[in-house]
């Protein structure tokens, strides 16, 4: 253990020691990784970098108090329940605050941020924040900066103020000629048709609603007289062969739909039917709006005229929006990354092997998380001021998403599984998905193998298990239904689960977040909300009625401004298997990330290759674009 004391100068200087390297008299060298920010003259105590678990220190009185000690400061700062926060709250307002680890004053804990949706970090502001896990200079200043321009940037600041509605398709496409993709060229372009409408629900920003349908909800009555399949086949044929697949928002139903500008919005809650057809497309075959079978809730057809087989799928696009952005990006990603980083900081000593795996992975996500509740869905917040789900209806879904999540959903190959889309061609989230998977597993696993040899060890360590149980107990608010693991039994168990989160952190946010403003600029293909209900009969739906329908300007160009912001990365990401800070410093774990990063660039290779030959190339699993943490 090594003492460090920055003396006190009469300038406050702030610093960042990455780590000290002491060298005995026998000439071995000593690493003590650091990465913390001392702000003030206290004495700390860092320990030697060589992992240790709780139990490898009952021999050592020395080692013992000090894993004590500075769990004990850590969660001064990350609090949880109730009577601390009450306690917290006294000490706030005493003029002396208690000085952490890092030395940095303040305190925080586990936060309802609303009943029934995971537990936050307690923070006010991003001021509050510890520095440790503030962003960098350079974060901040990027982001300020896009936020600020985004919409100069997107030469759009003119009409953000625009309340009028859209009088012609061909003005919506002035928008994004400031700023284009490859992608948003060929949504553009390819918009309208059947297939890109649903090869999105394989590659787009939601591969998570899609799965194999062996027979029919009771609330969607398609039958077979109804639907022209392709290939001419039988729909109880092809449900029998597996072609035809389902995507259900019944989530969706009875959220409450926002009122922007003293107007209603509308958000369905659609059921969608489609077909694998022999040239491995995936083709919308029936969409019925709302879940309730009724005669005004129609089922549109391909068949139907143009504009009402239009404006159905505008309203599955839009409830789309409303469903991923909410419950599979902000829910099953940010918010569950900010669960384990919570729980990371508030049970693991530093010195503990889990500590030094995961803390690259929790960068930046309490500040991003801090940022999205208050520009996103507070009050004054982006969706609440422009999505039809805004406001009280981004709760609902948060509540009902949790509630029916599970951990199965949070494991790629269960999840694929459980879908029944092990077979579908050209499906490349789960191709890059499943491989990324199985790397990370396997680094997890020779990294976690190397310190717990039996399941006895996994047992016996009470840091470890205060960890899984906190993230049981505040993330998943102690459902039992939900499957996390309540406590770990097994070293399996702790692999699985630490791969999971590291796949969350990384891949499954890239995954869910790069892609938004790829499919989203060009709104007609992900409209934020929509101003019209939909046709409840049909043969009345026209190029008019769907401009009326869609967004006013102001409404579209923030949409598109938020999308821009959420898809662009600042020049000082880190991205997966790269661990700039060394933590780790005996010969397996240091030898393990080498190993990690070797099969990280060969994927990133095959998928290159794989793409070179797509019209649509699919680069969100990329592990060259995946950062290690949801920092965006
Ligand atoms: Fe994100």
């Amino acid at each position: 253990m090594i003492k460090l004391d920055k003396q006190k100068r009469i300038l406050k200087d702030s610093w960042y020691p990455a780590k000290v390297e002491v060298k005995s008299p026998k000439n071995k060298t000593y690493h003590f990784p650091i990465y913390h920010w001392i702000t003030d003259s206290e004495v700390y105590c860092f320990r030697e970098g060589t992992a240790l678990r709780i139990f490898d220190d009952s021999n050592s009185h020395v080692g013992g108090h000090s894993r004590q000690q500075e769990l004990k400061q850590r969660q001064k700062v990350f609090r949880s329940s109730q009577r601390r926060l009450a306690a917290a709250k006294t000490k706030q307002s005493s003029p002396k605050g208690t000085a952490n680890h890092i030395g940095h004053i303040c305190h925080m804990s586990w936060d309802v941020y609303a009943q029934g949706i995971p537990q936050c970090i307690k923070a006010d502001s991003i001021q509050s924040l510890p520095y440790d896990v503030q962003f960098s200079f350079t974060k901040t200043a990027e982001m300020k900066y896009t936020a600020v321009t985004g919409l100069v940037e997107l030469e759009l600041i003119e009409m953000a103020e625009l309340k009028k509605k859209w009088t012609h398709i061909d003005d919506i496409s002035h928008l994004l000629c400031a700023h284009r993709t490859q992608v948003t060229d060929f949504v553009h372009k390819h918009w309208k048709e059947d297939s890109l409408f649903g090869y999105q629900f394989l590659n787009g920003v939601n591969p998570m609603l899609i799965r194999c349908c062996k027979a029919l909800p009771k609330n969607f009555p398609v039958t077979g007289d109804m639907v022209s399949l392709h290939g001419g086949g039988s729909l109880a044929d092809e449900m029998m062969k597996g072609n035809i697949f389902l995507c259900d928002y019944k989530l969706l139903d009875g959220v409450q739909p926002n009122t922007i500008s003293r107007k209603k919005q509308y958000l369905m809650a659609p059921l969608i039917l489609l077909q694998k057809t022999s040239d491995n497309k995936l083709m919308p075959i029936a969409i019925q709006l709302k879940q309730k079978p009724a005669k005004d809730n129609p089922i549109f057809l391909p068949t139907d005229s143009e504009y009402d087989w239009l404006l159905a799928k505008i309203f599955v696009r839009s409830a789309n929006f409303n469903f991923y952005e909410v419950s599979v990006h902000l829910l099953r990603t940010h918010l569950l990354a900010e669960v384990f980083t919570v729980s990371l900081l508030r049970n693991l000593p530093m010195v503990h092997p889990l500590y030094k795996l995961l803390m690259p992975h929790t960068r930046y996500t309490l500040q991003i998380n801090v940022l999205a509740r208050q520009l996103l869905i507070s009050q004054t917040g982006v969706l609440t001021r422009f999505a039809a789900s805004g406001g009280k209806g981004v709760i609902t879904i948060l509540q009902k998403s949790l509630s029916s999540l599970t951990y199965s959903s949070l494991c790629i190959p269960d999840d694929i599984a459980e879908r029944g889309l092990k077979d579908v061609p050209n499906f490349y989230y789960r191709d890059d998905g499943l491989k990324l998977w199985e790397i990370i597993f396997r680094f997890v696993k020779e990294i976690l193998t190397s310190y717990y040899k039996t399941d006895a060890e996994v047992q016996k360590d009470s840091e470890l298990q205060n960890w899984i149980h906190d993230i049981y107990e505040h993330g998943f608010l102690s459902q039992a239904s939900t499957g996390i693991p309540q406590k770990f039994t097994t070293v399996d168990e702790m692999i699985k689960f630490v791969t999971m989160v590291i796949f969350t952190c990384s891949a499954q946010h890239s995954a869910v977040n790069s892609g938004q403003y790829d499919f989203g600029a060009w709104m007609p293909n992900s409209p934020v909300t929509l101003q019209l209900p939909p046709p409840t009969k049909k043969g009345k739906a026209s190029e008019k009625s769907m401009l009326d329908t869609f967004p006013d300007i102001q409404t579209t160009v923030h949409g598109m401004a938020v999308m821009w912001l959420l898809s662009k990365q600042s020049s000082d990401s880190i991205f997966l298997g790269q661990y700039p800070e060394e933590h780790f410093s005996e010969e397996v774990p240091c030898q393990k990330i080498k190993d990690f990063q070797v099969e990280l660039k060969r994927l990133s290779a095959e998928i290159k290759a794989r793409n070179s030959g797509l019209d649509l190339p699919y680069t969100y699993l990329d592990p060259e674009v995946i950062e290690n943490s949801v920092s965006i």
